[in-house]
């Protein structure tokens, strides 16, 4: 079953920034796929149009058996629920705590006016405390977010994600800011969690080792082109090549 589809699917920024030109993809359930290209070259943007946070200039995108053009705001909200992204940067709120953070990713669920309070369901709290565990920060609950460590943080972000209960996840260079050990580490934690929970993983990275040595496919950008797709034990040096170069 696909989960994504997505039939020539093209992004230009206003006034003419062409970001992404007739992409033809389609991510079967439980799949995990890696997403590379130079810094530029259209991850981003692809990854912001499957769960409408970028609306397509041309072409179809169909995530869950949804086409997005047709879908309301708070359908939106729903999908974006449904395929949870994990931000670059985390996208953390710094001053606020672990718990308070991932609890976060809850808000979807919830009317305004408890938001506004932060007051969190009883039920909800004991998701969130349910994922910090899983992510291996049982006893932070508490501990300030900037007062963690990179690989901590990632966590965090690993943790709001996935207590939305999404059934894909939407992953943007989760470990371009870590270490090459602390990178593969929650990496691992990522695909194991999401296994888990049988969802299917896209996963824009950097780093070429680790897209052919953890995901089962490959796809590659090359300015705003899916130049390259396919399993990823036939990532050869030559197609490397052609990408970056
Ligand atoms: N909000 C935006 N407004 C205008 N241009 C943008 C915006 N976001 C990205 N771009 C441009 O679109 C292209 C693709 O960007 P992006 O999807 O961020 O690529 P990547 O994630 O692979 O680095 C780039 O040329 C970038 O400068
Ligand atoms: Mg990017």
């Amino acid at each position: 079953m696909s989960v994504i589809v997505l039939r020539n699917l093209s992004h230009c920024y206003p006034p003419n920034r062409v970001a992404l030109s007739n992409i033809n993809l389609q991510v079967e359930k439980g799949e995990r796929v890696a997403l590379l290209g130079r810094s530029g070259s259209g991850k981003s943007t692809l990854l912001r149009c499957i769960n409408g946070l970028v609306t397509p200039t041309g072409g179809s995108a169909i995530v869950l058996d949804r086409e997005l053009r047709d879908l309301s705001e708070r359908e939106k909200r729903d999908l974006r629920r449904r395929a949870g992204m994990i931000f670059q940067d985390y996208a953390l709120i710094d001053r606020l705590d672990v718990l308070t953070n991932v609890l976060v990713g809850r808000l979807g669920y919830l009317s305004t006016l408890p938001t506004l309070f932060r007051l969190f369901p009883k039920d909800d709290i004991e998701k969130a405390k349910g994922v910090i565990n899983d992510v291996g920060l049982a006893g932070y609950e508490r501990t300030q977010v900037r007062r963690l460590s990179g690989g901590q943080r990632q966590r965090v972000g690993i943790a709001r994600a996935l207590v939305q209960e999404p059934e894909i996840i939407l992953a943007d260079e989760p470990t371009a800011n870590l270490d090459i050990r602390t990178a593969d580490e929650a990496l691992q934690l990522l695909i194991q969690l999401s296994e888990q929970r049988h969802a299917t993983l896209v996963l824009s990275l950097m780093d070429v080792r680790a897209a052919r040595q953890f995901c089962h496919r490959i796809v590659a950008l090359r300015e705003a082109h899916l130049v390259f797709n396919g399993p990823a034990e036939t990532f050869s040096d030559e197609v490397m090549e052609k990408i970056y170069y």
